[in-house]
């Protein structure tokens, strides 16, 4: 496997920490970055105060999170051990560089990228960086601030995840973004619906326990069970990812308790998914948050509208968080006679999914819903 480079920046005030200790320590925000960060790869530390870089650093193994950590008042609980390669040297008007070469701080280098970085620190006189690709934009997808998700592939980086194959396979940066923003490594993720693994591979790279389900499991680390019958213990998980069927529209197997046989004009279809959300809730711990991947259907001139209501009944026990729309690419009806069918016939081909983020109630805020104040009234 190629290697890669990271910068990690640091202050004035953090700078002789991180380099007499040989270790870069990150918040949240930066922690998705530091775990794709492998044994070996480059590592270099850039002062954002002074505009100075420093390198070159190799990563003497992958990054840890400790909650515990005692440096800079806990800040910055992620963090990866490092080694100079030779001796620490240091490039001056760092800005200069990155805006000359057109890369940033933030991005992942190429194997190229890094070494280039590492020529000029090694005061190598001669660097040809034209034509060159210095920066791996696909290593690892961005993790969205808007409630608008579009990435252009299913899978990400070096390995599989999922099998892009498998009808209905869930695009991994979804559930990479959400693993980082509702768990921290160590935490334990469950899909009860896992079809191709897509969640398994993605929590297994980002360093999170997984357990995984399925009607008909596909490969052996997922394990034979109904979504609506969890072999799990109450109050057991961190959080919880599922990509349902959104009716009869794909055929995933035959098997009679596979809700995906039941066409989404039944309401037994929402009451049988109603049946996962309650099964959900069970063993989710209080606070923790469930994540429902759902599409809408159009089919023969009727239009359900399936990702509403699965937010009304998940909304029936659940917490909103906010709601996610997906844009839907690689569908099987992206195609020039497809696109003319629905201006031809004044119809709409389905554009987005909706990413439904919610979480199981506290016991605090299960005492607010079931509240009954009993108002006084005044004559005015
Ligand atoms: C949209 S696919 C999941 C795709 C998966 N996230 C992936 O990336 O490959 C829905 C899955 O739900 C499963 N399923 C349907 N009914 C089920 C049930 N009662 N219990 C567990 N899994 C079920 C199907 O077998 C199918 O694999």
């Amino acid at each position: 496997m190629k290697k890669h480079g990271f910068i990690f920046v640091c202050t004035k005030k953090s700078e002789s920490e991180m380099l007499s200790k040989n270790i870069i320590l990150t918040g949240k925000i930066y922690a998705p970055k530091l775990f794709a960060v492998r044994e070996g790869d480059y590592l270099f530390l850039y002062n954002l105060d002074t505009d100075i870089l420093w390198g070159t650093f190799r990563a003497k193994g992958e990054a840890s999170y400790d909650k515990s950590l005692k440096i800079f008042d806990g800040k910055y609980p992620y963090y990866i051990l490092v080694e100079p390669i030779k001796e620490i040297k240091k490039i001056n008007n760092a800005k200069q560089l990155f805006k000359k070469w057109s890369i940033s701080w933030k991005d992942i280098l190429t194997e190229k990228g890094a070494l280039s970085l590492k020529s000029v620190l090694d005061r190598e006189i001669f660097i040809d960086i034209k034509g060159e690709k210095l920066v791996d934009e696909n290593y690892r997808p961005p993790i969205f601030s808007t409630t608008l998700w579009d990435y252009p592939t299913q899978s990400y980086g070096d390995t599989k995840k999922g099998d892009n194959k498998y009808p209905g396979v869930t695009p991994a940066f979804i559930i990479y973004n959400l693993i980082w923003r509702y768990t921290e490594p160590g935490d334990l993720v469950c899909d009860p619906m896992a079809g191709s693994g897509t969640t398994i591979d993605v929590c297994k790279e980002e360093k999170r326990n997984v357990i995984a389900f399925d009607i008909v499991p596909t490969r052996e680390d997922i394990i034979e069970a109904d979504a609506r019958n969890l072999p799990l213990k109450d109050n057991s998980v961190d959080m919880i990812f599922i990509d349902s069927p959104y009716g009869d529209n794909i055929k995933y197997n035959d098997h009679p308790l596979n809700i995906g046989n039941i066409p989404a004009t039944k309401e037994e279809f929402f009451d049988e998914l109603e049946k996962v959300m309650k099964e959900c809730l069970r063993v989710l711990k209080e606070g923790k948050v469930l994540a429902w991947l759902i599409g809408d259907q159009w089919a023969k001139g009727f239009f359900i509208p399936v990702g509403l209501k699965i937010y009304e009944r998940l909304t029936k026990y659940f917490i909103p968080i906010d709601i996610v729309c997906v844009i839907r690419r690689h569908q099987t009806s992206n195609t020039p006679f497809w696109h003319s069918k629905a201006l031809q016939h004044n119809f709409y081909l389905r554009g987005f999914k909706y990413l439904i983020i919610v979480k199981k109630p506290s016991r605090k805020e299960k005492k607010i819903k079931d509240l009954k104040i009993s108002w006084s009234y005044y004559e005015r």
